[in-house]
């Protein structure tokens, strides 16, 4: 990937390279704007230094720091984080700067978007899943009485900063849990990157780093065509109904289920539907099956469980009108939207699941 490269997206851009270098140039072409920092306790210890020892301006940055993890992407967080705002005396002529993963950036997007109707803020994220998709496309907002993104809108930064050096201090699960992504952007566009994607079977740094700027762009093409996700947008939600039922389920359970991992699962379960519905080829769903088992453990979701996942489908904002709404394969690189299965082939489904989990 070549130093501060930078593609385009709606109005604004997104840069490749060196985010202090790239954060200190803006800072620079804008020395009316007083700088705040919105991070988490991890991402201010590991990536903060870095862009402090790019720009002398951020001495002087506010800094509001938030706690990590998904149960703060809450209400909550944004009233501790506008107070903070109204106490510091933030305007509109100044920046907000995200630095972290996709929390920081859906929360600190969707402060800035609301404060005095809307702070121009800069996305810098540090996980491999804000990467490839979380600060990509300007969705912003959080969870509300135990509903996932349920506040939010849209609204587009003044540019995006990706630093793959971020990653290096990324802890391995949430490697894996980002890696769920770049193999969906494969799966559903593009079978040469899939290729690419899945050729190492573990998940080494420098593999990740290569892997990077191809996810950017092909998620930025959905976007670009289809910035409100009324049609090819969706293709992104490939894994993301299963999973997300999967993901809504254990939040409230003691094991630990991260976004990806949830994902990856579903990918397997849509994939299982979309072969049953005559769309996915078989080879395509057995290439799926294989490639996720190698990077992720399928729990036992246990037959008990799959009456409430099927009430978190029917209730699944992507639905249109009653019946629940998938993103199929065809093939590796080739995905149809608005496709639909019954109740007992969904079941079906995730006993499928069942059977190759492996507890
Ligand atoms: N807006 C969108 O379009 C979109 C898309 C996908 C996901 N999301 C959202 O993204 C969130 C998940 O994002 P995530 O997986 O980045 O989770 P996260 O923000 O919780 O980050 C995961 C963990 O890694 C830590 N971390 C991040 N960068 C680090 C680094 N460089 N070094 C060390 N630690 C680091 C964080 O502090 C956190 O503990 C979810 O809330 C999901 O809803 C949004």
């Amino acid at each position: 990937m070549e130093e501060s490269h930078r593609i385009t997206s709606i109005n604004h851009d997104i840069f490749f390279g060196n985010a202090g270098q790239i954060l200190s140039n803006y800072l620079d072409q804008h020395p009316e704007k007083k700088p705040v920092l919105i991070a988490d306790e991890n991402t201010l210890k590991y990536c903060w230094p870095v862009l402090l020892n790019a720009s002398k301006r951020l001495n002087h940055a506010k800094i509001i720091q938030i706690k990590s993890g998904e149960e703060n992407k809450n209400i909550a967080g944004c009233k501790m984080v506008w107070e903070t705002l109204v106490n510091l005396k933030i305007s509109r002529n100044d920046i907000i700067i995200n630095l972290g993963g996709g929390v920081v950036t859906d929360l600190g997007g969707f402060v800035a978007s609301t404060f005095k109707r809307g702070v121009p803020f800069i996305q810098i994220p540090t996980s491999l899943l804000a990467m490839v998709d979380a600060s990509i496309g300007g969705k912003v907002g959080v969870d509300f009485v135990g509903l996932k993104n349920v506040i939010g809108n849209f609204s587009m930064p003044e540019l995006v900063i990706v630093d793959v050096h971020f990653l290096k201090s990324l802890p391995d699960l949430q490697m894996k849990c980002g890696f769920a992504e770049v193999l969906k952007h494969g799966a559903i566009l593009d079978n040469a990157y899939w290729q690419e994607a899945t050729k190492s079977s573990c998940l080494n740094l420098e593999h990740i780093k290569s892997l990077v700027f191809r996810s950017v762009e092909l998620k930025n093409s959905l976007v670009l065509s289809d910035f409100e996700d009324t049609h090819d947008r969706k293709k992104l939600n490939f894994g993301h109904t299963i999973g997300h039922a999967i993901e809504t389920h254990y939040l409230n359970s003691s094991t630990v289920l991260l976004h990806g991992e949830a994902v990856a699962i579903g990918m397997i379960g849509e994939a299982w539907l979309g072969k049953e519905s005559g769309i996915t080829s078989e080879a395509c769903l057995n290439n799926l099956i294989r490639t996720v088992l190698k990077t992720y453990k399928i729990p036992n979701i246990g037959f008990e469980t799959h009456d409430a996942l099927l009430e978190i489908m029917r209730n699944d904002k992507k639905n249109i009108g009653s019946t629940i709404n998938f993103t199929f394969l065809k093939e590796i690189g080739v995905s149809v939207i608005n496709q639909t299965a019954s109740e007992p082939q969904i079941r079906k489904a995730l006993s499928f699941l069942n059977e190759i989990a492996m507890d």
